[in-house]
């Protein structure tokens, strides 16, 4: 996938000016406040339909009721002129002047891995949003994933609507959604459980020998549900009905605590991964550089894992990721990135990064959401 051009209107704070793209790797530069992370946000959202940051109304441009974005990108190997006009709940997307067929065949196609300052919080901060991260990720690596994400959220609002009620609740009825909320919940664990294995051998990899870091990075899965393995093994994508039924006895056998807590108290929706560095938690032993290449580890071995499993070489977006990294950590960074489109903002622009990157490199600047080619 390659993203060739971009024109943004009333996006943010961009002016709209049509901006033509290397097909390897972008160098936006600029002072703070100046629009480089919302020149990334359009490209994501016109890659993922959807935005990084807030909803879709805060990123009209301040007084606009909606914003368009029109780019020529190639997938399936063929260019093509997407346009994509959202205004309220509405997103319109057009493929070179019609709209597709169902959204989920053009998100099939174009494939983005981005790397933003926020996601450094995922190491850090609640459970949430490290299950968010793997609920995208995992819906990445396998589309069919968001439906049975979507049909467990459903199913679990349901089951704990009927917990919160006041009058004695008949087990058959709870039951009808035990069974599919197990079901679900199989399937959700088997996907975490196989991606993280895979993500964390390719993360290692890079951390310890692509930036040169002294510990050994591991990822696992953090349940309290009895019989759920923190790893997984070769025989885990076969395991769903083992699963599934020990997800069905949890919720069995919780029905009085979850009546008396009016939730479902255990199950995927609170469960969490850690990333340990010699066995101690990123979050309480990792210093700030050593947090960022270990997020940049994960989410390099995030594109090479996709770019397996898709067959896709997906389009990388890094915001900022350089500050807070000393010198020999920013030139390893450099020389890893993915030999596809790269796109990299940064204050001040790395030196020598034309003999460290490969390919094509073009410069821009932004300032005052203006921005221009240095080429
Ligand atoms: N909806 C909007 N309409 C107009 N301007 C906006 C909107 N949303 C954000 N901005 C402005 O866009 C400006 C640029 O933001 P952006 O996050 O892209 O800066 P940046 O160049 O990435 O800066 P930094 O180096 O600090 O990360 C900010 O000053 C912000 O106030
Ligand atoms: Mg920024």
């Amino acid at each position: 996938m390659i993203i060739h051009s971009i024109k943004t209107f009333n996006f943010r704070n961009l002016e709209s000016s049509s901006l033509e793209f290397s097909p390897h790797a972008n160098f936006i530069s600029g002072l703070n406040g100046q629009g480089k992370t919302n020149l990334l946000e359009a490209i994501y959202w016109i890659s993922a339909l959807n935005g990084k940051k807030g909803t879709a109304s805060d990123a009209y441009k301040y007084g606009e009721r909606s914003f368009r974005i029109s780019a020529d990108i190639t997938f399936e190997g063929i260019r093509h002129t997407v346009d994509l006009h959202v205004e309220g709940r509405s997103r319109k997307l057009t493929i070179d002047g019609s709209p597709p067929k169902r959204k989920r065949d053009y998100l099939r196609n174009v494939l983005v891995v981005d790397f933003f300052p926020e996601d450094l919080l995922i190491l850090l901060m609640e459970p949430a949003l490290r299950r968010r991260f793997l609920d995208i990720a995992c819906t990445q690596f396998d589309l069919t994933h968001e439906e049975v994400l979507r049909r467990f959220k459903r199913t679990l609002e349901q089951r704990n609507s009927l917990l919160k009620n006041e009058e004695f609740i008949d087990p058959g009825v709870i039951d009808t959604f035990d069974r599919p909320l197990a079901e679900l919940s199989a399937q959700i664990t088997i996907s975490r459980l196989i991606l993280l294995e895979n993500l964390g051998k390719r993360t290692d990899e890079i951390f310890r020998e692509g930036i040169g870091e002294k510990y050994a990075a591991e990822l696992s899965y953090l349940t309290s549900v009895d019989g759920i393995p923190s790893r997984a093994d070769p025989e885990t994508a076969n395991q769903a009905s083992t699963y599934n039924k020990i997800y069905y006895d949890l919720y069995s056998e919780n029905r009085q605590r979850d009546f008396l807590a009016k939730r479902t108290t255990s199950g995927p929706h609170r469960d969490d991964f850690a990333m340990t560095l010699n066995g101690k938690t990123v979050r309480t032993f990792a210093s700030r550089g050593e947090v960022r290449s270990a997020m940049f580890a994960l989410h390099l071995a995030r594109f090479h894992v996709l770019a397996e499993k898709r067959k896709i070489e997906p389009v990388v977006l890094i915001d900022d990721v350089m500050s807070e990294l000393d010198h020999n950590r920013r030139q390893r960074v450099l020389e890893l990135l993915p030999p596809g489109q790269v796109f990299l903002t940064s204050c001040d622009p790395p030196e020598n990064l034309d003999s460290i990157v490969p390919g094509e490199i073009f410069h821009f600047e932004v300032d005052g959401g203006k921005v221009r080619s240095l080429d």
